[in-house]
């Protein structure tokens, strides 16, 4: 093994040191209510009438998303096993929108996405379509806390066009695709987001423990992280959005991962990355690279090696990042274009 400690580079990195109504409140309206079972049929009713909806132990029907949009001040608490009938389609198998909504795991609970009846090793890019396993899109002010996953089919949490949300004590437990052909099982993923807090998540998985494509002051604090891809910025480029400002990673540890934190940025596109920073960050027996930034990235074929510039990368901070690489790997591993890193 090899040690990356204190390393120093350059000009952008320094590396230094069912329903059923049970409560009514006084108007007589329903204030609580449970989903379970195997359909999706009083969910309408639920959503429009409970201002504390409770999903226990539902089984959702294939091809359908337990679709908790367009709701406000409500609370959602989940307990039991929640599972997803089988179906080829993108998903997301939960979606959860609206303005102050808090969303509680109860100790015990599970979304279990029984990922390998799609797991094929080839995850987004062929095979069978996978879903997505948990979507939280436009959602303000909410703070979801303790959601346990177990086996997405493909990418587990995406945080699209959320503002003003804590994410607090997920936990990703995909440690079965290891042997069982999981692949692109991304954990966190962030698009188009403002003001994101998620703390305290741990991720055994296959590819990235967060991926930030874009959005602005995003904080990933206290990560554990183990089998995957490591904790990245990207990919940026060729989406509607490719700009990323203001992201802290913080105080987390990587272990057994190809990487340990990385930046890529697509080939040719063009975006902004600006304002990152990673600080106390623990890495063990990383496989690729410790610290890696590329500017060539491609999906389809490999990365070029050669890097373009229509991403600029500013003010981009490294502190206390200490630890391990493989032998057969590299500690930091900088391929950007001509001018595009700066202060
Ligand atoms: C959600 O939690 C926040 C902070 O804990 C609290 O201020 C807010 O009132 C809660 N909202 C609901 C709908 O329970
Ligand atoms: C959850 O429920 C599904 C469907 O009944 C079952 O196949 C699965 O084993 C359960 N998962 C857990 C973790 O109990
Ligand atoms: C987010 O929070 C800020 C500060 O509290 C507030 O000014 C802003 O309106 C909120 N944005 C949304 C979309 O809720
Ligand atoms: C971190 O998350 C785990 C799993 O949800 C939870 O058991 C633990 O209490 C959390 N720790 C803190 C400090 O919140
Ligand atoms: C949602 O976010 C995407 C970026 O991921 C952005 O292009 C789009 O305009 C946003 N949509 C809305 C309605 O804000
Ligand atoms: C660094 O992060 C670790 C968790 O990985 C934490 O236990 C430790 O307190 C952090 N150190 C500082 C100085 O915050
Ligand atoms: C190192 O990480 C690889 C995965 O990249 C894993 O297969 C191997 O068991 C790990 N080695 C140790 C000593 O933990
Ligand atoms: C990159 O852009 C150049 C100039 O527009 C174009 O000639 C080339 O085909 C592009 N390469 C790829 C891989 O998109
Ligand atoms: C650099 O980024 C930090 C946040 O990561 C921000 O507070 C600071 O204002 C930025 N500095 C410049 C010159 O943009
Ligand atoms: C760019 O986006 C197109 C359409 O979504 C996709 O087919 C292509 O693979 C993407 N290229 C990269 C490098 O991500």
């Amino acid at each position: 093994m090899k040690s990356i400690f204190k390393v120093l580079i350059g000009l952008v990195v320094v590396v230094v040191a069912a329903s059923e109504n049970d409560v009514s409140g006084p108007s007589g309206r329903a204030t609580s209510c449970i989903l379970t079972g195997n359909s999706l049929d009083q969910l309408n009713e639920i959503k429009s009438s409970c201002k504390n909806i409770v999903v226990q132990n539902l089984r959702v029907p294939a091809g359908k998303s337990l679709d908790l949009t367009g709701i406000s001040d409500t609370s959602i608490t989940f307990k039991g096993n929640i599972s997803f009938g089988y179906a080829e389609w993108k998903g997301p198998l939960v979606l959860i929108s609206g303005s102050n909504v808090n969303v509680t795991g109860e100790n015990g609970h599970v979304f279990d996405g029984q990922g390998a009846r799609w797991w094929d090793n080839l995850g987004s890019n062929g095979g069978v379509q996978k879903p997505r396993l948990f979507k939280l899109r436009y959602l303000y002010q909410g703070v979801v806390n303790h959601l346990n996953f177990l086996n997405s089919p493909r990418h587990c949490l995406a945080i699209h066009n959320c503002t003003n949300i804590t994410v607090n004590g997920v936990v990703m437990n995909n440690k079965d695709g290891d042997t069982q052909g999981g692949h692109n099982t991304d954990a966190v993923n962030v698009k188009g987001s403002e003001n994101v807090f998620i703390k305290n998540t741990t991720v055994y998985n296959q590819d990235d423990c967060l991926a930030v494509r874009s959005g602005k002051n995003i904080h990933f604090e206290q990560a554990f992280c183990s089998g995957g891809h490591g904790m990245s910025i990207g990919s940026v480029g060729n989406r509607t959005n490719n700009v990323v400002e203001d992201v802290h990673i913080t105080d987390s540890v990587v272990v057994d991962s190809d990487n340990g934190i990385r930046i890529k940025t697509v080939y040719n596109a063009t975006g902004l990355v600006s304002g990152v920073t990673y600080n106390n960050i623990t890495m063990r027996n990383i496989s690729k690279f410790g610290i890696l930034m590329r500017g060539d990235y491609l999906n389809q074929p490999r990365p070029t090696g050669n890097p373009s510039n229509g991403i600029p990368i500013r003010n981009v901070t490294v502190t206390n990042v200490r630890g391990t690489v493989q032998t057969k790997g590299t500690n930091v591993y900088i391929l950007l274009g001509q001018g595009v890193a700066s202060m």
